[in-house]
């Protein structure tokens, strides 16, 4: 039997929101983050996403065995006299990005063990009410070189709502259900840190010590917002949230302090494209299997299978459309690969992997899901 959910928590707000005139959407501010989220008017931000400078302290240089040298954080951004003036910063600016916040909003912050504890706590004390902290397992991390610890494999994001007795905010938990092969979506989520062409060069250097994957982001935009929203981040670095802002069909507002990191942004952002399927008339129902070694949104969060992108019912002539979220839309019907193949094919179960069909990019070729599964 299939289940047929209520289409209430389905993303069905138009994808052009009112937003306040007075906000500079879609756009790269400079200057100190706090000044200028001072400078917006106040409840216009349906999410803020931070990644603020981690205040790693590290003293003197870090080589690999084969003695290249390891590209640590050290940027003077990442500088500060002392842990109080660090957690003055973090006060002025959680306290900046609440004032932006809108009351129905939510505040996403990401750290390494050098600054989220600290960061939590004050996050606390300014009002914010924690609801997760996100355990970012890096699946390919920088080994430790010195061997006198475990490897640092993972980083923490703390998402938060603006005060206890919140009682709205956008949180698309059935269609991340969905996306996850109908498991609950988990805390711990396993996502390779950027790297190759993902990094964006400068004069052929990596432009940025700290840039963070677009799948990382993927999954919090989507998972957090709706189509229209505007989100903003006060430390934009490369761009990474504004990048997938704008796949999603979200928009953005986004801060930094310095001028070579906003020129290396602004290429960024101009090559990208909102992606398709942003109408809510193509939504459909959203509908309600062997354990997958990896969730279908995984493919969809790194690009292989982009959203907006086709897929075959195998043996029939029936197409469905990929959300952002790693639901399928097809006849009508919106849910996980399974759900839906075994709406369409009239059968109680379905096992999606072998169900639907998509185009290799690079041969043109027809192959089933079930193909891009490691041992398959
Ligand atoms: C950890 S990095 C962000 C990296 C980014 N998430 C990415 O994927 O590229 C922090 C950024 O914040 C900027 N920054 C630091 N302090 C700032 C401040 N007070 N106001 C605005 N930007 C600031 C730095 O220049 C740096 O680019």
């Amino acid at each position: 039997m299939t289940t047929q959910l209520s289409p209430k928590t389905t993303t069905r707000r138009p994808a052009v929101k009112k937003i306040h005139p007075d906000v500079p959407v879609n756009q790269i501010l400079r200057g100190d983050c706090v000044a200028v989220m001072n400078s917006l008017p106040p409840k216009c931000a349906d999410l803020v996403f931070a990644d603020p400078p981690y205040n790693m302290q590290l003293g003197g240089d870090l080589w690999r065995p084969n003695m290249t040298k390891v590209d640590a954080v050290t940027d003077p951004w990442d500088k500060f006299k002392s842990f109080a003036e660090y957690d003055s910063f973090t006060r002025a600016w959680l306290t900046a990005a609440r004032r932006v916040l809108k009351d129905t909003g939510t505040l996403w912050v990401i750290g390494s063990y050098h600054n989220i504890y600290r960061v939590g706590s004050v996050m606390m004390d300014v009002g914010y009410w924690m609801l997760n902290d996100i355990c970012w397992v890096k699946a390919n991390p920088t080994p430790q070189m010195k061997g006198t610890r475990f490897c640092n494999a993972h980083e923490t994001l703390l998402w938060a709502k603006k005060s206890a007795d919140q009682k709205k905010y956008t949180f698309h938990y059935r269609e991340l259900k969905a996306g996850n092969d109908d498991k609950q979506m988990r805390s711990d989520w396993y996502v390779p840190i950027c790297s190759g062409r993902e990094r964006e060069q400068r004069n052929g250097k990596k432009a940025h010590t700290t840039q963070k994957p677009e799948a990382l982001m993927h999954r919090v935009i989507a998972a957090t917002t709706n189509p229209g929203d505007l989100v903003l981040d006060p430390f934009c670095g490369t761009g990474t949230t504004a990048a997938v802002a704008k796949r999603l069909g979200r928009n953005y507002i986004t801060i930094d302090r310095e001028g070579d990191y906003i020129e290396v942004a602004e290429k960024r952002l101009a090559n990208i494209s909102p992606a398709l399927l942003t109408s809510p008339d193509e939504h459909g129902i959203l509908l309600g299997g062997p354990k997958p070694r990896i969730p279908f949104v995984s493919f969809v969060e790194s690009g292989i299978l982009p959203t907006g992108s086709a897929l075959r019912l195998k043996g029939t002539t029936i197409f469905g459309c990929i959300h952002a979220d790693g639901t399928l839309t097809a006849g009508g019907h919106r849910g996980s690969i399974h759900k839906v193949s075994a709406v369409l094919l009239g059968l109680p179960t379905s096992n999606g992997w072998t169900a639907w069909l998509y185009t290799d990019r690079l041969t043109g070729e027809e192959r089933l899901l079930d193909a891009l599964r490691p041992g398959a």
